[in-house]
């Protein structure tokens, strides 16, 4: 089954069932400071959730279906595995003072396993529900309606860490879950959808307070589904990989069958596709936040490809290419191609001296970092594989003596902006001023594309579709 095919079962699944169909929001959240990016498919529904917000009023329906793209850099270390991600997009229904766990367990065992949708052998799965502890009591509901709809399933009990949403627990609503489990042919296993029953407030003083009400927000990862309804034993063989995969296989002239190349293959694939997805919701790289996550992707891919390929050319013009063609967006390519272009000349010099340093240390990397840009995790990989460890104490102890040399004098906008005057940084600043200014008027499509500032004059370059009106 094709994943287009997937994720429009899914869709129409859920519409069948009465549910309203909410488009994906974007990877950087907007109206929450808490994130950095979307994880799941509920943030976007975080007031509903909390009850400030009324669902029948905005949507015209307490029962929402999403395709929610999401980001996560908690599994970052995992990718390279058969199943995880950075970026993925999560399948999910949401009901908020509609149905409750029954009706929710029900559709998930119906579209998985009737043959009117995914048609997924029945016992292949297993489900686990919240064991309870001491503060949160045991989920014994859900363990008498999955018996009722699939009389054979094994239920296992996990604790907080597995079958409580989100873990760690943040202040807002959560709840305690139930997963299905899919099993593999080599007898492993691979969670498949998380049913999360959000009952309780979490506060900022640790305590839960029972809200009185079940709400439901499930999530399933699209590449996960495909995996299994394709019958691959990893996420990078579906269809929404392969393409991407075999592009990678022609640029750097190597074998993904090789077991040695496939960790550094699925990373290239998975950090370039979510650079990608970053991109188009304007998240652009840079030293800070967002953007450095980004720039860490990038560089990562870049590494990795140097590695694959023991030349330098980290321009990935066709293997970008197979991703935006998917996505059509030229502006991806453009932002793609500059950084790495820029990174290309630094990191082959700095690859360079690496080979020069018989032991790493803290202060050595961030000297890596400062000069190079090499981010300490691609410093701390390159090192890894020579059996030597990169003391983090260490190279934040010297991070911090540069930006109390760079700061010193010249206020608190310094930060990677090492050297700089205290004019050019309110220069600096007011460009940042003037972009966000730019958005609030005319939307967050609004992007800085260059600017040059004098003490007479101010020019700021950003990307728009039309003219301004004089009211603008
Ligand atoms: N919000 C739940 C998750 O992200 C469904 O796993």
């Amino acid at each position: 089954m094709d994943s287009k095919v997937i994720r429009q079962k899914f869709i129409d699944f859920f519409k069948s069932k009465g549910h309203k169909i909410v488009s994906s929001s974007s990877l950087v959240p907007e109206n929450d400071s808490s994130v950095l990016f979307t994880t799941a498919g509920m943030q976007q529904f975080k007031p509903y959730f909390v009850g400030t917000k009324d669902p029948v009023k905005d949507f015209g329906n307490k029962n929402l279906t999403s395709v929610q793209k999401c980001f996560r850099t908690s599994d970052i270390d995992l990718v390279g595995d058969e199943s995880h991600l950075t970026f993925f997009e999560m399948l999910g229904n949401f009901s908020i003072g509609g149905y409750g766990k029954k009706e929710a367990i029900g559709y998930a065992w119906e579209l998985m396993t009737s043959e009117d949708w995914y048609g997924l052998p029945q016992d292949r799965f297993f489900a686990t529900i919240f064991a309870g502890d001491n503060e949160i009591p045991a989920d014994e509901e859900s363990e008498k309606f999955w018996k009722e709809v699939a009389p054979s399933i094994e239920v296992k009990k996990t604790g907080r860490e597995e079958n409580f949403w989100p873990n760690p627990v943040w202040v807002g609503t959560c709840g305690p879950s139930s997963e299905l489990h899919y099993i593999l042919d080599d007898g492993s296993s691979i969670e498949v959808w998380n049913l999360v029953f959000t009952q309780y407030f979490h506060s900022e003083d640790g305590s839960f307070k029972d809200l009185g009400q079940i709400n439901i927000d499930t999530g399933m990862g699209l590449e996960r589904l495909a995996m299994i309804a394709q019958e691959k034993s990893s996420i990078f063989e579906t269809d929404l990989f392969w393409s991407i995969i075999t592009e990678i296989e022609k640029h750097t002239g190597q074998k993904y069958s090789e077991v040695a190349n496939q960790s550094k293959m699925r990373i290239i694939a998975d950090h370039l596709r979510a650079a990608v997805y970053l991109i188009v919701d304007g998240v652009r790289p840079s030293n800070k936040l967002e953007g450095y996550i980004l720039r860490r992707l990038l560089r990562r891919v870049a590494v990795k490809t140097f590695q694959l390929k023991d030349s330098l050319t980290p321009q990935l013009y066709s293997i970008l290419q197979t991703i935006i063609d998917v996505h059509e967006h030229r502006e991806v390519e453009n932002v793609t191609e500059q950084e790495l272009e820029r990174f290309g000349k630094t990191l082959d010099r700095g690859l360079k001296e690496i080979k020069k340093i018989a032991r790493i240390d803290g202060k050595l990397a961030f000297d890596l970092y400062q000069t190079y840009g090499f981010p300490l995790e691609v410093t701390e990989e390159l090192f890894r594989q020579k059996g030597q460890q990169i003391d983090h104490k260490q190279f934040e102890e010297e991070f911090k003596n540069h930006q109390e040399i760079s700061r010193a004098g010249i206020g608190k906008f310094a930060g990677g902006l090492a050297g700089h005057s205290e004019t050019e940084i309110k220069y600096h600043t007011a460009t940042h001023l003037l972009q966000q200014a730019l958005r609030d008027i005319l939307g967050p499509e609004v992007f800085q594309k260059g600017s040059n500032i004098t003490a007479e004059r101010l020019r700021f370059d950003f990307s728009f579709d039309r003219r301004l009106t004089d009211q603008e």
